[in-house]
């Protein structure tokens, strides 16, 4: 499932928002339908969201208009900030906005800098697609035959225009013969693991068994889960991930009952400028995505309600963080860096 497909002058989506019951596509020719896309979840997930960028870039480049190359790059600028302002948390978004920019420093002229933009952000999406895939290599040797697997929230090809994070180590131990079942937290607020999560693993022919986040501890403490792993939003130098709110609690019940922790993610996603979670920035989004539950309210009018839509699961809190680049452990200040690769 490529969620996120460039046609040549638009991008074409699939709405995440309306999963698992209807497959709505979208095509996008304007770069404020790519931020308004990503501000509503249409397109989520960190690696996603930073392919969707690349391109929102260059739908809004392909309809500049300019009489110089200066006056070209200043427009592409503000639209750069405008996707830029998306939403803070993933900095796969940022990561993929600076890397389109210094590209487009390096045309001649305009049409040179439009063509560039063009291969860069394909660039960015066919090496996106080959790091899921070699981190989901290093990821399944920590699977072994017969695990039972908890995940939270969506980390699969839908989150990452690829071939999957969290998701894509449990397909490749799969594919690689190994019989694997996963617990999928429902993920509350907006319920990515209950809606996007089971249905790709139904569609991958793994097994899956949908939870409440509530039920991850008694699981864990019955014994029946082997392993947790996850993806992530934005990792700091020291380790610190920053994941869907509920993360932290799952890293915390799983080492309170001695079950690894992993995190899967592209190297994109690691924010080496920042030396520890506490400067991540967290998203706050709406309250009533948690007083209603798909459009339908639950709680009493005039409730407030908080709704960090991330935590930051400390990197005590974590057995191994999985990358394109290898397998890396503590001390990550040193690892991360220079995965060890087992
Ligand atoms: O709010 P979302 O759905 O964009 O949050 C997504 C997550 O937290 C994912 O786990 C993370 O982006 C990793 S996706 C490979």
């Amino acid at each position: 499932m490529n969620p996120t497909e460039w046609l040549g002058d638009r991008i074409r989506i699939i709405d995440q928002t309306r999963l698992p019951h209807e497959e709505v596509f979208l095509e996008l020719a304007d770069y404020r339908d790519v931020i308004e896309a990503i501000k509503t979840l249409r397109i989520r997930g960190a690696p996603d969201i930073g392919v969707a960028a690349a391109y929102g870039l260059v739908v809004g480049a392909q309809r500049i208009e300019a009489g110089s190359k200066a006056e070209f790059l200043a427009s592409l600028r503000s639209v750069s900030e405008a996707l830029a302002s998306s939403r803070p948390t993933a900095v796969n978004l940022f990561w993929a906005l600076e890397r389109m920019n210094r590209a487009a420093q390096r045309g001649e002229d305009v049409e040179q800098i439009k063509a560039a933009l063009v291969a860069e952000a394909k660039g960015i999406d066919a090496e996106n697609d080959e790091a899921n895939r070699r981190l989901s290599e290093f990821g399944a040797e920590l699977i072994h035959d017969g695990f039972t697997i908890l995940t939270h929230c969506n980390a699969g090809s839908l989150a990452t225009a690829g071939y999957g994070t969290a998701l894509g180590v449990i397909k490749m131990a799969k594919e690689q013969g190994k019989r694997v079942s996963v617990y999928a937290d429902e993920t509350r607020p907006l319920l990515q693991g209950a809606r996007l999560t089971t249905w790709e693993l139904m569609k991958d022919g793994i097994p899956v068994t949908l939870i409440t986040d509530s039920m991850a501890g008694h699981f864990m403490k019955k014994g029946d889960i082997d392993c947790a792993i996850v993806g992530a939003d934005r990792i700091a130098a020291n380790g610190d991930v920053a994941n869907k709110i509920g993360t932290y609690s799952v890293a915390v019940l799983a080492t309170e009952n001695a079950i690894p922790f992993y995190v899967a993610a592209p190297v994109s996603t690691i924010d080496f400028s920042l030396a520890s979670g506490d400067d991540i920035p967290i998203e706050e989004r709406r309250a009533d995505e948690v007083t209603h539950v798909l459009g339908v309210r639950i709680a009493p009018e005039g409730v407030p309600a908080a709704n960090p839509a991330f935590d930051v699961t400390p990197h005590r809190y974590v057995t191994a963080i999985i990358t394109e680049a290898g397998v890396s452990r503590e001390p990550y200040t040193e690892t991360l860096r220079q995965p060890s690769g087992k």
